[in-house]
């Protein structure tokens, strides 16, 4: 699939934010512990939720859409053990199904898992968990194996605050008997709306967003109706596009505290930001300065808006670095914004960016999604027209894209072969013009 971006247009308006990717994913693989009806609202139409929705089938789970973004699942009757590799190497996320089937059924064997290709992505912390709670983990021929021993709550150190790891050994824990201490833990706000999932299904979690968790392990878990937390990446993409493009943009339906430390930046950069109960607004009214940029852990600056931050400082006057902590191959955008004009070194884990004037639109080929994200901004801060190739990669995290930057007045075409039912319209439909709520019923 490839997008063809008309740059130089100003981005105005209101968009409104979808439910979270990484929240939703993990909160899927999570509803299998409980054996009764499970409802979760705000889910994003993106491609990362369809492969997850086909994998609760391939275990023998029941899922479907009611309405435009909520989910119904069913985990009951005799379910399967094994996922399949033509899906588990799609998506990083079909690790979650390791904690969320040992606390359901004990026993589960999944390939190493795949995903964007930002950095070696090894699953050692998640294995180590699941031992030290009694599993009996082995890793042969590309395959995790885990099989109950003696199952008993303990104390779990992590050497890196890793997000799937905390995850993975909050579902497992959940359901083992005793109580599990998880030190060094994950901070993101999903892993909070997943303790928050797992207490609404009748587990005991306590202390997440701290970076010490505990969990008294729970036998039965009951059905429940639970709304995922907006998209923070999705929410720091548009704030950061009103930048690169020189406009106004208000991103609606947010948690402003999730986005502490992409406001920060934005205001480093001499960006205005007018944050406001449960909406943003960010608009440029002058020069972008260049800044520094480490990403680390929440509440530290995110890598998933590493790249998309790349593109605005590109655009700053002087020279600003980038230090990505958290994935050692994740600047993979610099050489195709190179491509477009911008000057970038990158050496090991640091990106050395002097700010140029402008951009020129260009061929570019999206690597991951967030590289996608940053090239789709950069092609609409650039004069003249980019061509994005393997476009298809936005679509695994951003939810109908093209529909929501074109009603920001965004150039956008999609060249697709098919259509995935993911909603990449080249346009909006009349009604959606006018009524920008209109477009979110639709999908
Ligand atoms: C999740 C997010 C991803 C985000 C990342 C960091 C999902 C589906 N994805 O990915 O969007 O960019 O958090 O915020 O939620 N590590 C180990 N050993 C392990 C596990 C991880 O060394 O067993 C290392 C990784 O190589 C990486 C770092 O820890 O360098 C962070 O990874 P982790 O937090 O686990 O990221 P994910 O859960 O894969």
């Amino acid at each position: 699939m490839k997008l063809i971006v008309q740059g130089g247009t100003p981005l105005c308006g209101r968009v409104r934010v979808s439910g979270a990717k990484n929240s939703s994913l993990a909160l899927i693989a999570a509803s299998a512990i409980s054996g009764e009806e499970v409802y979760l609202d705000n889910v994003p139409k993106i491609a990362d939720v369809k492969t997850q929705m086909e994998i609760v089938r391939a275990l023998g789970g029941q899922v479907s859409w009611e309405g435009s973004n909520t989910l119904r699942l069913k985990w009951h009757g005799s379910l399967n053990t094994d996922i399949p590799y033509s899906m588990a190497k799609k998506i990083r996320a079909s690790n979650l199904f390791l904690g969320a089937m040992a606390a359901k059924k004990g026993t589960i064997k999944i390939p190493l898992p795949g995903g964007c290709n930002i950095g070696s992505r090894p699953m050692d912390l998640h294995l180590k968990g699941l031992g030290m709670l009694g599993y009996d983990v082995s890793l042969e021929h590309g395959y995790i194996e885990a099989r109950p021993g003696k199952l008993k709550g303990c104390s779990i150190y992590l050497d890196f605050p890793s997000v799937g790891a905390t995850e993975n050994i909050m579902m497992a824990a959940a359901g083992t008997p005793g109580t599990t201490v998880i030190e060094n833990a994950a901070k993101e706000p999903e892993i909070v709306d997943l303790a928050n999932f797992l207490n609404a299904m009748g587990g005991r979690v306590r202390g997440a967003g701290t970076d010490l968790i505990i969990i008294d392990g729970v036998s039965e878990f009951k059905g429940t109706r639970f709304s995922v937390i907006p998209d923070r990446v999705e929410a720091g993409t548009y704030m950061i596009a009103a930048g690169v493009t020189g406009g106004e943009v208000t991103v609606e339906n947010v948690i402003v505290k999730h986005l502490q430390p992409v406001i920060a930046k934005l205001q480093d950069v001499g960006l205005t930001v007018d944050a406001n109960e449960d909406q943003i607004t960010v608009k440029r009214t002058g020069d972008i300065v260049a800044t520094d940029i480490k990403t680390l852990p929440y509440p530290g600056f995110p890598t998933d808006l590493q790249s998309p931050m790349m593109v605005l400082l590109a655009l700053a006057e002087g020279t600003s670095l980038i230090v990505e902590n958290v994935f050692e191959n994740r600047f993979q955008a610099a050489d195709e914004l190179k491509r477009m004009g911008a000057k970038i070194q990158v050496k090991s884990h640091t990106a050395v960016i002097e700010g140029v004037q402008g951009l020129s639109g260009a061929q570019v080929k999206a690597s991951d999604l967030r590289a996608g994200a940053s090239l789709l901004l950069a092609g609409l801060a650039a004069q003249g027209e980019t061509e994005i190739s393997c476009a298809e990669l936005l679509t695994r995290g951003y939810e109908r894209v093209v529909g929501k930057f074109s009603s920001l007045g965004a150039e956008i075409k999609c060249l697709s072969e098919e259509d995935d039912g993911l909603e990449l319209r080249t346009s909006l439909t009349a009604s959606e013009k006018e009524d920008p709520q209109a477009s979110r019923a639709s999908s």
